[in-house]
């Protein structure tokens, strides 16, 4: 099939890119002349296992091409997918500028060139319910001609960054929601290559779709938040979150996966999405209670790690002046160099607003945090400078936060970071290591939900502020 993409962001680009790699006719279109000239030179925008080997093969077998220019794209196009950014008003609903903007173009050049055929256009993009019902009429809107036919579709995508080539390959579900039987059969043919290991393409009405998005992301958002209060309960009752998860997680109604706890969930999508639906419900007159804790829980748990760090390392005004804090990770999650809504950057603006010289590192994100925070720079009189390496990072630190849990910080040698460190003192932020190695390893460590075997406790002298000449003598418990 003949396919255009517009909008080349991570769901554009990685749709595009796969939807070459199994043999359709792809042309992706931007606006941006810098990003579309990029990916024209053979060069990816974002980072995405497995991303380049199909994006080089479909550029050099010519399926998958660039441009700016929507006409070019859109005459041949059979199905034309809306994969435009939807970013959160100030209000928290999700601003459709983009998604509209698009659809009264195509609709200006389908009137003005009716003998371009049917075409489907799919929302692509994660849209309040009933967009699909306006971008119809954003296009028909420009009084069409009685030969142009074309259907809007809303088809959400589920893909998760780091695996997103993955699931677009290997979908565990698609979601169609069409009333044209005409639109289905289109889209069913496009996607039952992605589909043969069996599972289904669930047909539904549009509305339902769009709802189906947010309900999953809601929900997945809500287990995440639900494990984190688990979690800090855990911590003040001197249970185990651990055990807990796996208590829970083989009963097959709740399932193992998204029950881990730690400082808070980040990333372009669930932030977004759950204030979307909460504003959504809000417009119908629906107060959507649990949405709204659940954004206030997350945006507290991003904080989870402050007091016991300024506990240990502040002084009596709560500054941190004079201490190095090694932060381990900056991306949202593992394998992305996304940093939207991470939550180390929380935790970064909290130490550096309070003189903290904090020294970072994460395999990925340097670049993008650079460029965050040199469009919304850090407040206060602390620094922040970059590390080649995690035990770089480590070297001199007064503490070490784990904030992502990159697999290469599961298994370091302890012992050098150890050695390398002013202060033993770990805050495991994605309980990342299990706290009787890290008491063997002579650590002062605290994470998640878990309890802290004694002989790792701070010594009992550290419950309050440490001076800075006491750090020197910082001591572990030997026996608790
Ligand atoms: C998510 C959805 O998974 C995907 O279906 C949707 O299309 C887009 O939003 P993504 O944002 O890429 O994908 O990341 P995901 O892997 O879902 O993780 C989201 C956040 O939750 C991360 O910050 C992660 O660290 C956190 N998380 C995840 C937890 O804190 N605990 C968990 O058990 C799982």
């Amino acid at each position: 099939m003949n396919i255009a993409v517009i909008g080349t962001g991570y769901v554009g680009l990685v749709g595009g890119t796969c939807f070459a790699e199994m043999g359709n006719q792809v042309t992706c279109v931007d606006i941006d002349v810098d990003k579309v000239t990029t990916l024209q030179n053979g060069r990816l925008t974002i980072y995405e296992p497995g991303l380049e080997v199909f994006f080089e093969r479909g550029i050099r077998e010519n399926r998958l091409t660039f441009t700016t220019d929507l006409a070019d794209a859109l005459e041949p196009a059979d199905v034309v997918f809306l994969a435009l950014p939807t970013p959160p008003a100030e209000d928290g609903s999700a601003d459709l500028q983009y998604v509209l903007g698009v659809a009264d173009h195509i609709g200006q050049l389908l009137a003005a060139n009716p003998h371009w055929g049917y075409k489907v256009l799919v929302d692509k993009s994660t849209v309040p319910v009933g967009t699909a019902a306006r971008v119809t009429a954003a296009v028909e809107a420009h009084g069409l001609a009685s030969g142009v036919h074309f259907d809007v579709v809303s088809n959400p995508e589920f893909l998760r960054e780091g695996a997103a080539v993955e699931d677009f390959m290997k979908p565990e579900r698609v979601v169609i929601g069409t009333s044209s039987p005409r639109a289905a059969e289109t889209m069913h043919r496009l996607y039952q290559p992605f589909v043969r290991s069996g599972n289904p393409i669930i047909l539904m009405d549009e509305a339902s779709a769009e709802m189906t998005k947010y309900a999953a992301n809601a929900l997945l958002a809500t287990k995440i938040t639900f494990m984190n209060e688990i979690a800090n309960l855990c911590d003040r009752v001197g249970a185990d979150v651990d055990h807990v998860r796996r208590g829970i997680g083989t009963d097959s109604r709740i399932g193992p996966k998204f029950l881990y706890a730690g400082i808070g969930f980040g990333g372009s999508c669930f932030p977004k999405d759950v204030q979307a639906l909460h504003r959504t419900a809000r417009e119908e007159g629906y107060e959507f209670r649990i949405l709204k804790s659940v954004l206030d829980v997350n945006e507290d748990q991003k904080k989870t790690l402050v007091p016991p760090v300024l506990d240990t390392l502040a002084d009596a005004r709560g500054r941190l002046d004079g201490r190095r804090i090694a932060v381990w990770g900056l991306a949202f999650k593992p394998h992305t160099d996304d940093v939207r809504e991470a939550p180390a950057h929380v935790l970064i603006r909290e130490f550096v607003s309070r003189g903290a010289e904090v020294v970072a590192f994460d395999p990925e994100a340097i670049e993008t945090t650079r460029a965050t925070f040199a469009r919304e720079p850090l407040a206060g009189t602390g620094t922040l400078r970059y590390a080649e390496s995690a035990y770089a990072a480590a070297s001199g630190a007064d503490a070490l936060i784990v904030a992502t849990e990159w697999p290469e910080f599961r298994r370091p040698d302890l012992g050098r970071v150890r050695e390398s460190m002013r202060t033993p003192l770990v805050f495991d932020g994605r309980n990342v290591f299990e706290p009787a190695q890290m008491v063997e390893a002579g650590f002062a460590y605290r994470s998640i939900g878990r309890p802290t075997p004694e002989a790792c406790t701070l010594d009992a002298e550290t419950s309050a502020p440490l001076a800075p000449e006491a750090l020197s003598s910082f001591t572990i418990s030997e026996t608790g």
